[in-house]
């Protein structure tokens, strides 16, 4: 790789989807290893870091930011406002930041900083083995060339979609970034109702698992709409009429539905309480923002 194109990359939070990224970097080749700088209070997970990927594992954030092109925030909401505070003055208004923090706001962070070129992604757990999917607002500030180096960094472990309103971030972050736990709910409630059924564990999760993973890749190679896929399995009388009769009597629809609402206004309220001036300021329901965020942010 040459020497005047490597980008250099700062983690700031070096947890789990910091790690995801960073695999998924090194896989592409993005950046070489000894390019990337993660960040963490823990001198423990600094040495895991550096024995796993080669990478400069460190607990000192401003260290990590100083030679980064691309700083990354990736810690968690109730976390950043320290971070932010800590990087004031060290972060320098040519430095790509890109955030995956849930609800934060771009102009928030680059208030904060002084830096102006600001990328908000929106990534999702299957990053972990390069599956994932990141929706990604830009400040008009990012240039050309940020633009593209954002775009290989988030397209390293996944798909990536760049919208041009930063409030589709909060749909995506209710959709795709919280998308995995529905999924996986719905497995895990699969494999309880075989196992109930009187199959063993261990073939109910492979009955399950390898059933959804086809559904998607007969869905995706499809140009059929899914209620037409549906259909195809939906003889009249049949079981699977049987069985979707009993899901919209239970109002899966409408679960469904109310859950990606509440997780959509769940990330609304994580950027308006970050972005308040009050942080102890209690919302509409009277709970301080820090209880709010007891899933710790999660998307
Ligand atoms: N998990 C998801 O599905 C998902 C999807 C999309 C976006 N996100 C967003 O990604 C962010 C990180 O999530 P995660 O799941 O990777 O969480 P995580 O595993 O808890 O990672 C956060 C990391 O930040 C470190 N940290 C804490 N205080 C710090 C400080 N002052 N300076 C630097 N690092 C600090 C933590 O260290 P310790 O462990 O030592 O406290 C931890 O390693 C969150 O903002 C979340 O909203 C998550």
């Amino acid at each position: 790789m040459d020497e005047t194109t490597r980008t250099r990359l700062a983690f700031i939070g070096s947890g789990m989807m910091a790690e995801s990224m960073i695999q998924g970097i090194l896989r592409k080749g993005l950046s070489p290893a000894d390019s990337i700088w993660a960040s963490g209070p823990r001198p423990e997970r600094a040495r895991e870091l550096t024995a796993r990927h080669g990478i400069h594992g460190t607990t000192d954030n401003r260290e990590a930011t100083l030679n980064a092109d691309v700083v990354i925030l990736s810690v968690k909401p109730q976390r950043l406002r320290m971070v932010l505070r800590e990087l004031q003055g060290t972060v320098r208004p040519d430095q790509l930041v890109m955030s995956i923090v849930a609800g934060a706001r771009v102009s928030f962070i680059a208030e904060r900083l002084g830096a102006p070129s600001v990328i908000r992604a929106m990534p999702n757990t299957p990053a972990q083995i390069g599956e994932g999917i990141s929706v990604w607002f830009a400040t008009p500030e990012v240039t050309p060339a940020q633009r593209e180096i954002g775009r290989g960094v988030l397209a390293a472990f996944g798909e990536e979609i760049e919208v041009d309103e930063e409030r589709f971030l909060d749909m995506a972050t209710a959709v795709s970034g919280t998308g995995p736990t529905y999924v996986f709910l719905i497995m895990e409630a699969l494999v309880d109702s075989a196992v109930h059924l009187g199959f063993s564990r261990r073939i109910a999760q492979a009955l399950v698992t390898k059933t959804v993973l086809g559904s998607v890749l007969f869905a995706r190679q499809s140009d059929q709409h899914l209620a037409q896929l549906r259909n195809m399995v939906t003889s009249p009388g049949g079981t699977s009429a049987e069985a979707i009769y009993q899901l919209d009597k239970g109002g899966i629809r409408t679960v469904l539905s109310k859950a990606v609402w509440a997780a959509y206004q769940k990330s609304v309220l994580l950027g308006e309480s970050l972005s308040s001036d009050e942080p102890q300021a209690r919302q509409s329901d009277g709970r301080p923002p820090s209880e709010k965020m007891e899933n710790g942010g999660q998307a």
